[in-house]
Formats: C-alpha cells, sequence, structure tokens
C-alpha cells in the first residue's frame, strides 16, 4: 500500500538524519531531484542560451521548461505569462516599478498587513506618485483570544472606490496560518469596483506562504498578478511571477533593455534574464508534487523525473488534497495542546481551530502572570537539539506590531510551521517539549 509520508520524504535527503525541520514557512527542505536537475545543467549545459550550436540549443530547451514548469503550476495559459527571479520580494518590487506608468493621480491602492513583500513595493508606488494607500485590517474572530484574527471580505468591500486601481493581499498567511477564499473575494471586490464605476482594478496576490499546501488556479481565481517562491516549495531559491497576457500588453512596461523584443511577455519584468540552472531545477518540483497524489492518479513506481508537465491538471489537485488531509493531521494535535495551555497564557496569533481553512504554520505567545519570551521558548528547542523552529514577525512587521494588546516587536512570536513531509512523530516531539518549556 502507498504510504504518503515514507513516500514523501524518501525524496528529501536532508530528512534521512532524522533532523525535525519545523522552520518550513521560512525555507522547505530541497528535493534530490531539484538538486540533480542544477547539478546537470551547470555540468554539461552550462553555456549561454539563444545559440545555435547544439549545446546552447539545449541549454535554451532546459531553462524554458523551467517557465513553463511554473506555468503549470499557476495553472496560467502560457509560459509567456511567467516572469522568473531571485525572490518574490524583488519581483513584486519589479512589478511596481513595471506598473508606475499606468497608474494615474488619485488612483487608489488597497493593501492588507502581511508579509511587507505585497505592501512595500505599493506604499513606495504610491509614494513616488502620490497615490493612496488603504489598508485591509484583519478582525478579532475569538472573544476570548484577541490574537486571533483574521481577515473578512466585509472589511474590504467598503473601501473600494471608483478610484480604486490595485488591491493586493495574500492567500495565506505566514504567521496567522489561514487561507482566504481568493475567489469569492475577487469576484466580491470586481462587482463592488464595477457598482463604483471604477475605471479599472487589478489584483497582485501573494502566494508564497500558499504554495506548498494548496493549488494555485490564478485562471480560476481571475486574479492579473501571482506570485510565490521556490525554496518554499521544495525547490532552490528563485520565484516565480504570473502577470496574465492582457496586463502585460495593458499595463505593464518594459523594465527590459530598449532593443528587446518583450511586448506581451512577462520577460518584459526580467531585466537581467534567468537564473539558467535554477529555471531548470525547478523542473523537479510538478512531477514531485505529482507523485504525491494518491494510487490511480499516476503510478507511484514511476520516478518522478519520468513525470511530464503536461499531465498537471487535476492529478495536481489531487496531490493537493492528500498533502492537505495529511497536513490537517498535524495540525488538530498542535492546535488541540495550544488551546489547552490558555490558562496557561499560551495565545494562538491566528485561526485557533484546524480545519481545511488554515495551514500547519502556527504562532504563539506566551503571556498572563508567568509570560515567557519568544526567544526564551526557542532557546530550549536550539539547547534540545535536533530540531529548527524560530521566533520573530516573519517580515509580516506590520501585522504583528499591530496586534493589541502590544507585543514586542523585536520578540514577536514563536512559530512552528509544519509540511507533508513532517510526521505526527514529529508534532509529538514538539508538543513533548513545549509542555516542558510551559511546566
Ligand atoms: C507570505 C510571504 N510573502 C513573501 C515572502 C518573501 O519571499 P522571498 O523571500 O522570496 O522574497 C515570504 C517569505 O517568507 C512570505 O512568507
Amino acid at each position: 500500500m502507498f504510504d504518503f509520508v515514507t513516500h514523501a520524504r524518501s525524496r528529501f535527503p536532508a530528512l534521512a538524519s532524522g533532523y525535525i525541520f519545523a522552520d518550513n514557512a521560512g525555507g522547505s527542505q530541497c528535493l534530490q531531484t531539484v538538486a540533480d536537475r542544477i547539478t546537470d545543467y551547470l555540468l554539461h549545459t552550462n553555456v549561454q542560451l539563444g545559440a545555435d550550436y547544439a549545446v546552447s540549443v539545449e541549454s535554451t530547451r532546459r531553462a524554458q521548461t523551467g517557465t513553463a514548469a511554473a506555468a503549470a503550476l499557476f495553472n496560467a495559459l502560457s509560459p509567456s505569462e511567467i516572469a522568473l527571479g531571485p525572490s518574490s520580494t524583488m519581483l513584486a518590487e519589479n512589478l511596481a516599478r513595471a506598473l508606475e506608468p499606468n497608474f494615474h493621480s488619485g488612483d487608489e491602492i488597497i493593501i492588507t498587513e502581511e508579509h511587507e513583500a505585497n505592501g512595500g513595493p505599493w506604499k513606495k508606488l504610491a509614494a513616488r506618485k502620490g497615490l493612496t494607500i488603504k489598508t485591509w485590517h484583519p478582525r478579532s474572530t475569538s472573544p476570548e483570544n484577541p490574537y486571533a484574527i483574521a481577515l473578512d471580505v466585509l472589511d474590504l468591500l467598503p473601501l473600494i472606490t471608483d478610484n480604486t486601481r490595485l488591491i493586493a493581499f495574500t492567500a495565506c498567511s505566514n504567521i496567522l496560518g489561514s487561507l482566504v477564499p481568493i475567489k469569492a473575494i475577487v469576484r466580491a471586490a470586481r462587482a463592488k469596483a464595477a457598482e463604483r464605476g471604477a475605471r479599472k482594478v487589478e489584483f497582485c496576490i501573494d502566494c508564497v506562504a500558499y504554495a506548498p499546501h494548496r493549488r494555485i488556479d490564478v485562471q480560476d481565481w481571475d486574479v492579473e498578478y501571482c506570485f510565490f517562491s521556490f525554496y518554499k516549495v521544495y525547490g532552490p531559491h528563485v520565484s516565480a511571477l504570473y502577470a496574465r497576457a492582457s496586463a502585460l500588453q495593458a499595463s505593464v512596461a518594459p523594465l527590459t533593455h530598449h532593443f528587446l523584443h518583450v511586448d506581451n511577455v512577462a520577460y518584459k519584468l526580467m531585466p537581467g534574464g534567468l537564473p539558467y540552472e535554477l529555471a531548470y531545477g525547478l523542473t523537479a518540483v510538478l512531477p514531485y508534487l505529482l507523485s504525491l497524489a494518491p494510487a490511480g492518479v499516476h503510478a507511484h513506481n514511476v520516478p518522478p523525473e519520468q513525470i511530464s508537465i503536461s499531465d498537471a491538471g487535476d492529478a495536481l489537485q489531487n496531490a493537493f488534497d492528500a498533502i492537505a488531509a495529511h497536513e490537517q493531521t498535524l495540525l488538530e494535535p498542535l492546535l488541540a495542546f495550544l488551546r489547552a495551555q490558555a490558562p496557561r497564557g499560551v495565545r494562538i496569533v491566528g485561526t485557533e481551530d484546524a480545519g481545511l481553512a488554515r495551514v500547519p504554520t502556527v504562532s504563539f505567545v506566551v503571556g498572563g502572570e508567568r509570560a515567557l519570551h519568544s526567544r526564551d521558548v526557542v532557546a530550549v528547542f536550539d539547547a534540545k537539539g535536533g530540531i529548527g523552529i524560530r521566533y520573530g514577525h516573519f517580515y509580516a512587521h506590520t501585522l504583528v506590531n499591530n496586534l493589541e494588546p502590544k507585543i514586542d516587536i523585536d520578540d514577536a512570536v514563536v512559530r512552528v510551521s509544519l509540511v507533508h513531509y513532517n510526521t505526527v512523530e514529529e508534532v509529538a516531539r514538539i508538543i513533548q517539549i513545549l509542555e516542558e518549556v510551559l511546566a
């Protein structure tokens, strides 16, 4: 019988040591197949792209399969809608620069208080052009826990006016762990914008904390821009930005050299070209994800490197359903333990209950009469060894800074972030250490 976790773990050499990786929202472990492809590229096809000699033809083909694989992960219509770059933060900043000429005086941008990657570029754009920034704030979801907060579309809609030009939000919070219903939000926001007579509204979705846990579908969501980073999705340090073809034509100015022909392709967002070997390396992520789909969709004895990109489609949804189901088994005991520690002063920062609207990225603070610094909680884990968790604001600085009652921004929250290759035994070990810390 197919053992999901055993199969998954066998693909990550780093997991063989038994070390418990529980800082995955910071960065996941890397697949053997990803490293193999990067090595193969560098050792056998490391030449400049675009020439007519045989090795260059092959290196060009390999790099292009990177954008095709990323396109499949976004469910984009075409690889020409994909830009690759060193980080999501840089891609979002590039996007803001490229959109700048298309923003007019009086335009309004709505952002959320999440990771600064999808906030900072828009705030800076607004400052450069004298535009208005509005913030869609999270609301409290529990009378007992002030840190149990989540975004609600009801708080977004009143912010939309005839001047709304861009709505930038985060599909999954890297602190709160909560998922937002993207399709429903976009639909409601577009209807409200049309009712208000807005000239043009576009959406930019940060999927960095979402991509390891759920399937992205930019067509179904009806969004113009979306990005995520492969180093959180079992791949190398390279990130991908989706820009819809029509938006590339109508809204995006080129950042590239004036003599390059980039009219309606996402290459216009790439002033400097592809990271060749990483583009080829990331192509191993999709076959791996497909290999996680339940038996019957893909035979598990097919090596991931032999599964083709064009096979994606429903199989990818099945794979993410299997990922989500396993991740719930990790999330439930951890949240149950933390909720039971409420009398001890433990407060979950984010959605308190397990369920499919949440991923296993779990943040908390220890307050009350016997309050503990987050750094001291993590220090106990560090001292025990063999396990990696972390504390901080994780670049969701505004979100953490605006929590009420206030918490020290430098100490911020303890975060345990798990993914599908973590095991229930690992969660039991984390709980065991937390029991000691809180005793
Ligand atoms: C939700 C979220 N958005 C954006 C980023 C930034 O990604 P990158 O490091 O690729 O710039 C992160 C990184 O932690 C994140 O968690």
